[in-house]
């Protein structure tokens, strides 16, 4: 059946395939000279996507010995895989660009991601192709744009193996995976699959088996925080030192998220440019960013609010009085239920209670957020979060 919706639509042949991390396209931003709304809406992930492995944060010991099966020739299938926004692209073609340069990546490189067609026909017919033809002349000319790293052995030849980046790839078709296997081992002589997914589980353990695996963990915060003060000095963000901790907190290890919650915050703290004002007259004063930007930004519950409901949760003894307050509460301040849940469940193993209790507390509030995720109504399901840390308290005597 997948056979035949493959069939519809194929690909555009290798050539046609688009690096985004275009080492042009840094120079190209940086040299524009936009008026200040237009840069504004420049997507900073990816402006600031790295360009060399050097410049990707955190993940110190996978690039370390990526760099090292470089250095050796001997890179093996690679497998990436890990949470959104950790960097998973962006080393890849990092590390393509490392291999080949930016000038050798087209006819060296074929990435194919969620956006195209991967099924059976794709594996069959361009993937198949691609890995089968060899590269007849090596360029001997380095590369002037290549970012070798430093002790970098080898710079006058650039590897005799191609390389197939399937990006996205837990979204592939069972089929395509299956078909993927023999492909693998047979031209193994000269190219090397990279399968980057967020999730290994969906992908068939054969082809696991095949590669050599690198998790890539949620950021640190302080890997996190060394892009985001990058990005604040260069693009002039106004921000208070303790909104940028919240920032890199609430970001929970997605650099993604980060840049773009700063992007919009800093959007917003820019004034419109009145009607009938020139751009070179127009003096832009931006506002301070403050951590109630951010929170509202990422749509998280502020912390004095989530205190305020904890503390009415634990000491108001009169179940129906605290199911109001918790309702004004919510109104006023305009929480969601999911949100508040995430934000009280960390809050929560903090107070020092029995055993007995906190397990009553977070197996109730696990259950209320499956109900809540599968869509189950917000004022009931309130009630049953009242009714959940009071019968904990219950217990307490
Ligand atoms: N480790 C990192 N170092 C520097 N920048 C990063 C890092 N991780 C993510 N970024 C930033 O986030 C953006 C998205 O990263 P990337 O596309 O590599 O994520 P990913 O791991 O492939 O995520 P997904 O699983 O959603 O595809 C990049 O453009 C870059 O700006
Ligand atoms: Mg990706």
């Amino acid at each position: 059946m997948s056979d035949f919706e493959d069939s519809m639509d194929v690909d555009p042949p290798a050539g046609d395939v688009k690096f985004t991390g275009d080492s042009s396209k840094g120079k190209r931003l940086t040299a524009a000279n936009l008026p200040v709304e237009a840069e504004d809406s420049l997507p900073w992930v990816e402006k600031y996507r790295p360009v060399s492995l050097d410049d990707v944060s955190g993940h110190h010991d996978i690039l370390a010995t990526i760099n090292k099966f470089v250095d050796s020739n001997r890179l093996p299938h690679l497998l990436l895989y890990g949470p959104p926004g950790t960097g998973k692209t962006s080393t890849i073609l990092a590390l393509a660009r490392r291999i080949y340069g930016t000038a050798n990546m087209r006819q060296m490189v074929l990435e194919l991601n969620a956006s195209d067609d991967r099924g059976i026909d794709v594996v069959r017919a361009q993937i198949k192709t691609f890995a089968s033809t060899k590269q007849i002349f090596a360029s001997s000319k380095p590369d002037p744009n290549a970012s070798a790293a430093p002790g970098s052995q080898r710079t006058n030849s650039i590897a005799t193996y191609k390389l197939i980046i399937l990006d996205e790839a837990d979204a592939m078709t069972n089929t395509a995976q299956m078909a993927l296997r023999r492909i693998m081992e047979k031209y193994t002589s000269n190219t090397r699959f990279c399968v980057i997914a967020n999730y290994a589980h969906k992908l068939s353990p054969a082809l696991l088996s095949r590669c050599t695996r690198f998790r890539f963990s949620p950021l640190k915060e302080a890997d996190i925080r060394v892009l985001v003060d990058k990005v604040i000095v260069e693009e002039e963000v106004k921000i208070m030192p303790e909104a940028t901790d919240a920032l890199v907190t609430l970001s929970r290890g997605d650099m993604r998220r980060a840049l773009n919650v700063l992007q919009a915050c800093h959007a917003s703290s820019t004034p419109l440019r009145p009607k009938g004002v020139d751009v070179k007259d127009f003096v832009v004063t931006r506002e301070m960013i403050t951590t109630e930007t951010i929170y509202n930004c990422i749509a998280a519950p502020p912390p004095d609010a989530v205190k305020e409901i904890l503390n009415t949760l634990l000491t108001t003894t009169d179940v129906t009085s605290c199911l109001n307050t918790i309702n004004a509460l919510k109104a006023s301040r305009g929480l969601a239920l999911a949100d508040m849940i995430t934000a009280l469940s960390e809050e929560i193993v903090k107070v020092e209670v029995s055993p007995k209790v906190m397990i009553t507390w977070l197996t109730g509030l696990a259950d209320i957020e499956h109900r809540v995720a599968s869509g189950s109504g917000e004022t009931v399901q309130t009630g049953a979060l009242v009714g959940v840390i009071r019968s904990g308290c219950e217990l307490m005597g």
